[in-house]
């Protein structure tokens, strides 16, 4: 059963004409991870490849990609967890960096906090030797016209909250055993500067714990904060619930009590695995035992041997 990936590109819904390359590029990350995990690379090490992957594509709504601030500015989250040891890393509201979850793993490895944000975290990279990249490098033509189109009264709720490019995320276990998530995004569509959302946030945007397993979550921040949901998936697996029927049961505990809609990707420390969601489609893909499962709607589980000739 281990080592094993899952990975997503985010809940809501992937209009058909971005269906395949987001399709593709979750598969392209989960090989990554999965590639690390054979070799005998860590859990941890795993995600950041995964997420690092779905960062600098465009499709996904992190690093390249991000959705823009009701000002037109990218401000990104992100966040890491190692199940050994609880350790954790993450920044919120972070500006001019292509891989906010490789800066998160830098403040879980090399200070003594949990969370930096905004301009503290930018100076830490700036002193961690991390390249400031030109905010236009990380905005797409998609994005920015996604952004015009829900400025003022014309505005989709829906859209704002959910939107059509996905948070991105991973869970692992590794062949020690050992648990680890990622989670990084641009956040909401049009949100209020200085926003910050589920990502960044321990618990929420995801939690990793070796006696129990790993969880990243995607979706409405704001109602995923509400019912700390990575933490309450974990919570139901403690009282002996699989990690299928524990996502399940987290996300369902979140529609009915603040009517917010979820993704998530989950695993136990045996490899057990679920990529789960209330909302109508979430783009995923997982790899163990030398296969590959992919799907975007509910139900969907197409497979394919990884094959390591190309
Ligand atoms: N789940 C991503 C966000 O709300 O920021």
């Amino acid at each position: 059963m281990l080592p094993v990936v899952v990975v997503h590109g985010g809940a809501g819904v992937v209009p058909r004409e971005r269906s395949d390359v987001s399709c593709k590029g979750v598969q392209a990350a989960v090989r990554g991870g999965y590639t690390i995990l054979r070799e005998g690379g860590s859990a941890l090490d795993a995600v950041v490849e995964a997420v690092t992957l779905l960062e600098n594509n465009p499709a996904f709504n992190a690093g390249c990609g991000s959705v823009l601030n009701v000002k037109g500015d990218v401000e990104m989250d992100a966040m890491v967890m190692d199940g050994r040891t609880l350790a954790s890393g993450a920044v919120s509201a972070v500006r001019n960096i292509a891989n906010p979850t490789q800066l998160a793993r830098l403040v879980m490895d090399k200070t003594s906090h949990v969370c930096l944000t905004a301009g503290g975290a930018s100076e830490f990279a700036r002193a961690m030797g991390i390249q400031e990249v030109p905010q236009e490098s990380l905005i797409t033509d998609y994005a920015r016209m996604r952004w015009k189109k829900n400025l003022g009264p014309g505005a989709n709720p829906v859209e704002s909250q959910m939107g059509k490019m996905g948070t991105v995320g991973a869970v692992a276990v590794d062949a020690e055993g050992n648990a680890a998530c990622a989670t990084s995004t641009g956040g909401i569509l049009n949100k209020m500067e200085g926003r910050v959302g589920d990502t960044a946030c321990i618990g929420s945007g995801g939690y990793a714990d070796n006696k129990v397993g790993a969880v990243s979550t995607t979706g409405h921040g704001e109602a995923i904060m509400k019912v700390t949901l990575a933490r309450l998936i974990l919570f139901h697996m403690e009282q002996g619930m699989s990690a299928a029927a524990a996502s399940d049961a987290g996300l369902a505990y979140m529609l009915e009590r603040v009517g917010g809609l979820a993704g998530v990707v989950t695993v136990d420390p045996q490899g057990h695995w679920a990529a789960r969601f209330s909302s109508l489609q979430m783009v995923w893909a997982a790899a163990q035992n030398q296969k590959l499962h992919y799907g975007i709607y509910s139900g969907d589980q197409f497979t394919q041997v990884i094959d390591d000739t190309h």
